[in-house]
């Protein structure tokens, strides 16, 4: 998709529709939408009188053959209360009058700005918006349907030049989310561990990205015993992948940022195998990896000023004559010992070595993303990220760089009242949580074991990393949730 900023008057813009929006409280008309409407002899204004244009949120009017503009269709969106407005409304409203025209196989479009919205900050939203509603998960469909081919092209008009970085920011961030969106919704046959492998360090190498693959005998070699005990179940023999990205001029002191993401390739559960019910969508438990691999990219082209690395434990979980047992004891790459109650929760075995080889490596920052736990479903729905942070400055730094970047995240808590619930009668400890509840904190306590002193954030995207249905602004499958926010931070940090 070509994204222009136009400088010429919206009415002489050409494109098979012209997207603008309006609020509930835009009665009368006014601003850039009421000099739209005067060319219109006053169509809008009527509209709202009428009731027909009330405004609310992604509610879609299409006019076509508009007077006065060279737009073949005018198409005013609806953006709810201005109050309400920010830029995540922005974006999705982009991303919504998308794939509205696509679905009417329009492909040449344009996109006026209203005058609250003319700095970069909206432009950019608006381009990742574009860039995000336009994606489709239709790769292994033989026919396309005319909603699935790609927009061409939209002129972005109303902003100034100087907000050009911003939309090619935007575009970078954008594209970077679908590319892990793409990689979360193959299959397992067609990403297994060494595959994503193999697409990580392509993209080191188009990228000019530093990129260490492990392979089985590494990973035993280094002793990352969770790793090891998870993928022995399975033919697919693991990886663990690290890239690096280093600033041209770091500046001395600077702080080393650690990704390190979740990649079960499939998760059946293994002996503690899971329903078959709803099983086929567990291919997306390697969300959290295919994200800050992803981040990395956008990393590699947006060059902020500290050093990023990511690590990504990537392994099938599964059943058979090999595999791990429930009651089954291991040592971690950290030392520690670790009784496996359940295979299912496998996550955080693997997570655990991530992490110590993320501080081997340097990290003095630590974040990881995972689709951990069905409990953070129970506590925040469908919605809301879960955010654990051992650090109340860095957490809260990301908690700003989720606001910024329009993904909603919530913060959660740890405590020493949790980590008893993970002590084990035989080993140091336990990989399920004892007694009732908690499921998503104990989890994170987990993960807690395995840091020391350096700030650490743990992100449960177990809820938000796939969407069961389209929703106005998004295709189905996965959502890419965590790539804006790390992106967002690596130029805060
Ligand atoms: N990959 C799952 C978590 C998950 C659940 C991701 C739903 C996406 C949607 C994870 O490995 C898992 O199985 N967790 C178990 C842990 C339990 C056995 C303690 C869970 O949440 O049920
Ligand atoms: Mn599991
Ligand atoms: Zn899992």
């Amino acid at each position: 998709m070509d994204i222009v900023l136009r400088s010429e008057p919206f009415a002489t813009v050409e494109a098979e529709a012209l997207i603008t929006y309006v609020f509930e409280q835009d009665q009368p008309i006014r601003g850039v939408l009421a000099e739209l409407d005067s060319l219109l002899g006053g169509r809008l204004q009527r509209m709202v009188e009428v009731g027909e244009l009330r405004g609310k949120l992604y509610e879609m009017t299409l006019l076509h053959e508009p007077p006065g503009l060279a737009a073949r269709r005018l198409l005013v969106v609806g953006a709810g209360k201005t109050e309400k407005f920010t830029g995540a409304e922005l974006r999705r409203l982009a991303a919504a009058a998308v794939r509205y025209l696509k679905g009417r196989a329009l492909s040449r479009l344009a996109f006026l700005a209203r005058e609250e919205q003319r700095d970069a900050a909206a432009a950019q939203a608006v381009t990742e918006g574009l860039l995000l509603g336009d994606f489709e998960m239709d790769k292994y469909k033989t026919e396309k349907k005319d909603g699935s081919k790609a927009v061409e092209s939209v002129a972005l008009v109303g902003w100034p030049e100087a907000v050009h970085a911003a939309v090619v920011r935007g575009r970078v961030i954008a594209e970077s989310q679908n590319f892990a969106r793409e990689l979360i919704n193959e299959p397992s046959n067609r990403l297994t561990p060494r595959i994503l492998a193999e697409r990580a360090a392509a993209l080191a190498a188009e990228e000019g990205l530093e990129c260490d693959i492990l392979d089985e005998k590494k990973i035993a070699s280094l002793r990352m015993g969770g790793l090891l005990a998870v993928s022995q179940g399975s033919a697919e023999p693991p990886r663990l992948i690290v890239l690096r990205y280093r600033p041209a001029n770091p500046r001395p002191g600077a702080p080393v940022l650690g990704l390190v993401g979740k990649a079960v390739t499939f998760d059946t559960g293994g002996i503690s195998i899971k329903p078959s019910e709803g099983m086929e969508k567990m291919k997306y438990d390697m969300a959290g990896g295919a994200t800050v691999i992803a981040v990395m990219r956008a990393v590699a082209r947006l060059k902020p000023p500290i050093e990023v690395l990511c690590v990504v434990p990537a392994t099938e979980n599964m059943p058979g004559g090999r595999a791990q047992k429930p009651g089954d004891v291991y040592i971690a790459m950290s030392g520690k010992s670790v009784e496996v109650i359940n295979t299912d929760a496998e996550g955080r075995l693997i997570l655990a070595d991530g992490l110590t080889y993320a501080r081997q490596l340097g990290a003095t920052h630590l974040v990881d993303a995972a689709t951990l736990t069905g409990a953070i479903v129970v506590a925040l729905a469908n919605v809301n990220v879960g955010v654990f942070g051992t650090d109340d400055a860095f957490t809260q730094q990301l908690l700003d760089c989720a606001k910024v970047a329009g993904e909603k995240m919530w913060r959660m808590p740890l405590g020493d009242e949790y980590a008893e619930m993970i002590r084990s009668t035989i080993a140091d400890i336990q990989n399920v949580g004892s007694g009732k509840g908690g499921g998503a904190i104990t989890a994170a306590m987990f993960l807690r074991e395995f840091v020391e002193s350096e700030p650490w954030i743990h992100l449960d995207i177990a809820g938000t990393a796939w969407l069961d249905e389209a929703k106005p602004w998004s295709a189905k499958g996965a959502t890419g949730v965590g790539l804006r926010t790390l992106v967002e931070l690596t130029h805060r940090l």
